[in-house]
């Protein structure tokens, strides 16, 4: 009764930003993103009669912070009467500041409790339980450019392109590497509760979700780079607006934005998005990858880069 997945993060290029059903975490809007290659979590779940209670090793030291949250995947994909389980995680980025490792660790967790279970199910019966886990998660089942379709009691997940149609890397500038100070779950019901740009924003969504669609159907790159910038920029615009704002930018998250802006003047194919945290995701042709290192690693306040491709959806390994 055990089993292990690999998962890659996903990054949002159109944003989930808000729930429309908390009890079984489904979204208020559809999302698109794309799978990243080099940034993984290894999940390993081992069922056994004998424990007590769960326990989560991840990256080789004990952790009781992230085992609630896991402990709930593991009842979703598993159900309540499970056996209890070891976990073993490995992840080789930094966690919860807006990297998206949540999205990764759920996809794997999913993919390998349904294997040690001996349950055999669809990618998308999969996707549908780890994005009641973590709505971003249902969309690293999936590789290369994804979409998430909000309608009916459950999510529909798919592949635009895969990661070879379009290849393309992100730049990722981490400019602190703390937990953030409240997590995106708990702040998006702050934001559906009280800003006023919230239904704005969900009624504008089905219109940049077309128009990303249609980018990345044609390959236009300047195209989705308009898309993805307003519809990050209008997220963060609902954050900032809502009662307590929720701000996650830092000096150096700025100041990346405006190393994009001179780049994308001097002819570079970049564009930006920032999730539920201060990193600058550039997203850019390959041919320019080494500019925008160069670039954002000089940046004030960006501490790491990470660079990644486009990658596959979570698998057992
Ligand atoms: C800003 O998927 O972490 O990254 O469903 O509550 O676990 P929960 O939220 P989560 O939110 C992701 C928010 C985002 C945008 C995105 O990935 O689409």
């Amino acid at each position: 009764m055990r089993a292990t997945a690999t998962a890659q993060p996903n990054i949002a290029l159109i944003k989930y930003w808000g729930k429309r059903d908390t009890a079984l975490n489904l979204p208020a809007v559809g999302s698109i993103s794309i799978t990243l290659s080099d940034l993984y979590t290894r999940m390993t779940v081992d069922f056994d009669d004998g424990l007590e209670q769960d326990v989560l090793h991840l990256n080789d030291e004990p952790n009781d912070k992230l085992l609630p949250r896991l402990s709930n995947a593991l009842d979703i994909a598993a159900g309540g009467d499970r056996p209890k389980a070891r976990i073993i995680s490995e992840c080789n980025f930094p966690i919860a500041a807006g990297l998206a490792s949540s999205a990764s660790s759920f996809a794997a967790i999913v993919v390998a409790a349904s294997a040690a279970m001996g349950i055999e199910r669809s990618v998308g019966e999969l996707a549908n339980l780890a994005g009641r886990a973590s709505g971003s998660a249902a969309r690293s089942l999936y590789g290369g450019f994804v979409e998430l379709e909000n309608s009916g009691d459950a999510v529909v997940v798919g592949e635009l392109l895969s990661a070879d149609d379009w290849p393309l890397d992100v730049v990722v500038a981490v400019t602190a590497t703390g937990p953030k100070p409240v997590g995106s779950t708990e702040a998006m019901e702050i934001s559906r509760k009280t800003s006023p740009f919230y239904d704005r924003w969900v009624s504008d969504q089905p219109d940049d979700l077309a128009s990303a669609r249609d980018a990345i159907a044609s390959r236009n790159f300047s195209a989705l780079a308009s898309i993805a910038e307003h519809n990050c920029l209008k997220m963060h615009s609902v954050m900032w607006s809502s009662r307590p704002a929720i701000v996650y930018w830092n000096d150096a998250t700025l100041a990346c934005l405006q190393t994009i802006r001179q780049l994308q003047s001097d002819g570079v194919a970049v564009f930006f998005t920032i999730d539920a945290g201060p990193q600058v995701k550039a997203v850019c042709d390959p041919a320019d990858t080494a500019t925008v290192e160069a670039a954002l690693s000089a940046t004030d306040g960006v501490r790491d880069i990470l660079t990644s491709g486009l990658g596959e959806g979570a698998r057992l390994t």
